[in-house]
């Protein structure tokens, strides 16, 4: 019995790893997303980050318009995997964790991507 178990977790432990080598397979473009970028920006992350990405030292949100868009992208999708992704920065996101989670549990998804263009493009102050 025994035995058949920890096979049985080997091979859930060997789909699950496979599984997150994939995850740049899965096409997020596929998915609908019930809001558009701009307007999650808007209710979700203006609060902490400002209208125009500008940072919030009440809320200790930093400034997102002086990042790079390979920044801001690493920095979201470190966010949305919560940190412990194949391609984390190791930064600490704790505080955007818990946003995110709540953010996904209100239907609130975005694409990584393109919330780090939608960033970039509006509010990127180096930009030429
Ligand atoms: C509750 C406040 C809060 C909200 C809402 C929030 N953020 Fe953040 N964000 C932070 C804080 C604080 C940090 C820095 C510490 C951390 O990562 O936890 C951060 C870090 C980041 C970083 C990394 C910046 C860096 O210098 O590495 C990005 C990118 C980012 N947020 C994007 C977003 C986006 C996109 C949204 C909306 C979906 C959002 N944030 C909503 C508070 C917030």
């Amino acid at each position: 019995m025994k035995k058949t178990l920890s096979i049985l977790f080997g091979i859930s432990i060997l789909f699950f790893t496979t599984g997150c080598e994939k995850k740049e397979n899965v096409d997020e473009a596929k998915i609908t997303y019930k809001l558009t970028t701009a307007q999650v920006y808007e209710q979700m992350c203006v609060k902490c980050h400002g209208k125009n990405g500008e940072g919030n030292t009440k809320k200790k949100g930093p400034a997102l318009n002086d990042q790079t868009i390979q920044e801001l992208r690493l920095g979201i999708t470190d966010i949305k995997m919560g940190g412990s992704g194949v391609n984390s920065s190791g930064t600490e996101h704790e505080v955007m964790e818990h946003n995110m989670k709540k953010i996904i549990e209100k239907g609130m998804d975005y694409d990584t991507d393109l919330m780090a263009k939608y960033i970039y493009d509006n509010f990127n102050i180096n930009k030429k």
